[in-house]
């Protein structure tokens, strides 16, 4: 990149509404001036999901208000932007119809260019923001509704190498623990459950193991724990706590050895990528980021995890791939569109259904 930028981001194509000020300075690591994300948890929580609609009237409620709070907490105004960049997908349609609204308003408002930025890139960018990680490199993207390695070769080069065909596998972890009884989001209480539980005890799938390539399948797993509490139940007349860390334990280690094992067979099969990073809630499990940590050295790379609050849907992704974008010498507007679905690599086929999360790219 030739110039300093400074770029506003917004996201809002799922259920946090997030604005962040991103400063990318050729030589010298990007900053994070300011950033700000709103979670809807409190108003889905009764719903068992997300509801759109409730959603995208959030998101129109909030953006504003989390703009002026990145620009008060920067101390900067908005003619000290380059560009104002926003998700312009994939997600769900109403959320990102109201992002790139408003991005449209402060962009013709103050002049400044507009850049629509693809949400799986901002998470698939993030390496290059957090610790400047040169291109190429494996992405792995696990987390409510995304899972898939991505080769990312440049701002625009993505290359998908295999992704679910179902669930994403936070989808799994939030069933697993609605089916045992335990809070939302279900990953860490699945994971302090598991802490005391025997994995050997019960016998899980590991769905598509038998199968070459990186695709992967997690619904089954989700029928395999009901049929397995199911059944318990039934014998038992109730579950134990120790049936339930059991089952945890048994579930986590189903879905540590399939991203283990996908994640083996991608870095084999692309021996000059020489770093696996992660992003996304699921990857903030330990056992699972141990095992990836693993993996990735037994291949001889460098194993990448971001801070877990750049790790799940978050602004500053979105301003820092607008940047990169930016000096590539892209430039949108008023005609940018919100894309419920925008697969990244457009050379593979999308990836089917739409998860409890939003639709799938
Ligand atoms: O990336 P994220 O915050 O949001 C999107 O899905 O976009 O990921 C949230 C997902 C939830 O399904 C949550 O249960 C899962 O990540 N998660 C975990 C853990 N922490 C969050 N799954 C397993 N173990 C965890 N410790
Ligand atoms: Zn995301």
């Amino acid at each position: 990149m030739c110039d300093t930028l400074t770029i506003l981001g917004l996201e809002s194509s799922c259920d946090d509404t997030a604005a962040a000020i991103v400063r990318v300075r050729p030589g010298a690591p990007a900053q994070i001036l300011a950033q700000t994300v709103m979670g809807q948890g409190q108003l889905h929580a009764a719903f068992g999901g997300v509801v759109p609609e409730i959603a995208a009237r959030a998101h129109a409620e909030k953006l504003d208000l989390c703009v002026a709070e990145v620009l008060r907490a920067s101390g900067l105004t908005l003619r000290d932007m380059d560009a104002v960049a926003v998700t312009a997908g994939p997600g769900l349609i109403g959320g990102v119809m109201s992002g790139v609204m408003c991005a449209k308003g402060l962009a013709a408002g103050a002049g400044l260019p507009l850049i629509g930025v693809n949400h799986l890139a901002g998470h698939a960018l993030t390496p290059r923001l957090t610790d400047g990680a040169p291109y190429p490199y494996l992405m792995l993207l696990v987390s409510g509704g995304h899972c898939q390695f991505l080769r990312v070769d440049g701002a625009r080069q993505f290359t998908r190498l295999g992704g679910t065909i179902d669930d994403a596998p936070g989808e799994a972890f939030d069933k697993t623990a609605r089916l045992l009884g335990l809070t939302q989001p279900g990953g860490p209480a699945v994971e302090a459950e598991a802490v005391s539980g025997d994995a050997a005890r019960y016998a899980f799938p590991r769905p598509l193991l038998d199968r070459p390539g990186c695709d992967m399948s997690f619904s089954g797993l989700k029928t395999a724990l009901l049929r397995t509490r199911d059944a318990v139940i039934a014998k038992k007349d109730g579950l134990t706590r120790q049936d339930r860390a059991d089952m945890c334990a048994g579930f986590q280690a189903a879905v540590r050895d399939v991203l283990a094992e996908k994640t083996r067979r991608a870095l084999a099969a692309h021996s000059d990528l020489r770093l696996l990073a992660v992003a996304g809630g699921v990857a903030a499990n330990q056992t699972i980021r141990a095992a990836l940590m693993q993996v990735a050295i037994e291949a001889g790379a460098e194993f990448l995890a971001p801070p877990l609050a750049l790790c799940t849907d978050n602004a500053a992704m979105i301003a820092y791939a607008g940047a990169e974008l930016f000096a590539l010498g892209q430039r949108d507007d008023m005609t940018l569109a919100a894309r419920p679905r925008w697969p990244l690599d457009m050379g593979s086929p999308a990836m089917l259904g739409s998860g409890r999360k939003g639709a799938k790219a």
